[in-house]
């Protein structure tokens, strides 16, 4: 039996039913549909609106449901959503009392209320999450802040960079991520109940209590609007995008350097994938597959926007397709937070192999072109200088460390001794020591800031 089916003559068809049905989805919010009923039960007995005992066995017996379902002695299923569920359920025990419990509301604001306690909780993971793969970023970046590698843009090698450097980048993108989901949490953490199915209610409702017991920041201001938002749910899939984004270039770093041809680390064997033709491979799937549902969550978001346009105020049926978009969001971004950090905790670094390929490729070739402007030859001409010097490195098959004094003279006399030494690798990756630079001592001060950024939240 509907819960609206007072108005009905007729059996609503079968193929119909399970077009509009959800509980097959929206009973993943069976604990915060029976919270939120407990909630408006308590405040309908303060309130008198229903006679206090009966609003105490209500709640009760919500209890006991809660607690049927989640030891699986009450299989969630048979209802046309978690809604009817819950209340047919509590009908069936305790009979017309149960049937009280709807008062002053509608599964509009009902519906908007168990979105907005499932998100909140859901952005307390992800921000668990978040927090433990930056520790393991900055375990990383501390271990490695001795170690050099090369930087790049473009994919070409660029400038030598201290390793914790490259790893305290990726710990500044997740503290956005971070932020940007605490921020959020205390936007939605606003009550919608009282709202109704749009107008409000003329029961004598306190709000309040109803905000308190739930833990709500706020009440909602306006009915129509409280019913039909959900901005928080397209916000949260954004921040989860944008962490998916962060991720999908961590894991693409990952495949290229723990490739045959990079070598600079290597995913441990029970990270890793084999192959079923070819008995030498040690595939990356792990970060690919990261890599891969990115597109998944973009998908969702783009989804969740265009659900989102054009409603007209104020409840429409489409809002119930917040759900799926949104429970698999969470769980892709829950579950590839989780595995690239256990990947992160143990690949292993090959110090030797960075080193050698942050020297690769000219590397300081900048440094040159530094060193002369520090010596009076205006930027413009050491570049052209340096680029000269390149070209006749790339003749001699030198590089540029190997060259003599004699030889670097050759191109331009304002250069002396120390040249030799300002184009190893290690000087130059020391020698750019600005806030957040790529010196060891820059590295070192930069995981500092991460850690005292982290701790806030
Ligand atoms: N399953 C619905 C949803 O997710 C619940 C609200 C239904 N409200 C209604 N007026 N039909 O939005």
């Amino acid at each position: 039996m509907k819960l609206w089916q007072g108005r009905f003559d007729g059996q609503i068809s079968a193929e119909a039913d399970a077009f509009n049905e959800s509980l097959s989805f929206d009973k993943q919010l069976y604990r915060a549909d029976i919270t939120a009923s407990i909630a408006h039960a308590t405040m309908l007995g303060k309130c008198n609106i229903v006679p206090l005992q009966e609003a105490e066995s209500i709640c009760a017996q919500l209890q006991a449901i809660l607690a049927d379902i989640e030891n699986g002695v009450l299989p969630v299923e048979g209802a046309e959503d978690i809604h009817s569920f819950v209340e047919g359920e509590l009908v069936k025990r305790i009979g017309d009392t149960g049937k009280k419990l709807h008062t002053a509301r509608s599964r509009n604001d009902q519906v908007a209320t168990d979105m907005r306690l499932y998100v909140r909780e859901s952005i307390d993971k992800a921000v668990e999450l978040l927090k433990s793969l930056i520790e393991t970023l900055c375990r990383r970046a501390k271990e490695s802040c001795k170690y050099i590698m090369p930087g790049f843009t473009h994919l070409r090698k660029a400038q030598p960079i201290n390793c914790a450097q490259y790893f305290n980048a990726y710990s500044e993108m997740f503290l956005r991520d971070l932020d940007r989901f605490s921020a959020l949490r205390t936007r939605m953490n606003v009550m919608p109940l009282g709202s109704a199915a749009l107008a409000g209610t003329s029961h004598p409702v306190d709000r309040e209590l109803t905000k308190e017991l739930l833990g709500f920041g706020e009440i909602s201001q306006n009915s129509l609007d409280a019913v039909s938002d959900r901005d928080f749910v397209a916000e949260y899939i954004f921040n989860a995008s944008l962490v998916m984004a962060h991720l999908s270039r961590l894991c693409e770093d990952t495949i290229l350097y723990t490739s045959d041809e990079f070598g600079y680390w290597e995913i441990p064997d029970d990270y890793s994938t084999g192959s079923s033709i070819m008995p030498q491979k040690k595939n990356p799937d792990l970060p690919e597959l990261v890599r891969g549902k990115t597109g998944r969550v973009y998908g969702h978001l783009t989804g969740i926007l265009a659900t989102l346009k054009g409603l007209p105020l104020a409840y429409n049926k489409d809002l119930q397709e917040d759900k799926e978009p949104f429970f698999d969001t969470e769980k892709t971004l829950f579950s590839c937070v989780s595995i690239y950090t256990a990947l992160l905790e143990k690949i292993k670094l090959n110090k030797d192999a960075m080193y050698r390929a942050a020297g690769e490729g000219f590397s300081t070739a900048t440094d040159v072109a530094d060193y002369l402007a520090r010596h009076g030859v205006p930027f413009r001409d050491a570049h052209a200088i340096t680029g000269k010097l390149v070209r006749y490195c790339i003749q001699k098959k030198k590089t540029l460390s190997s060259l003599t004094l004699r030889e670097f003279r050759l191109h331009s006399d304002a250069f002396q001794k120390d040249v030799l030494q300002a184009v190893t690798v290690t000087a130059s990756a020391e020698s750019r020591n600005s806030v957040g630079g790529s010196s060891a001592a820059a590295a070192k001060n930069g995981l500092k800031s991460v850690y005292k950024r982290l701790k806030k939240y």
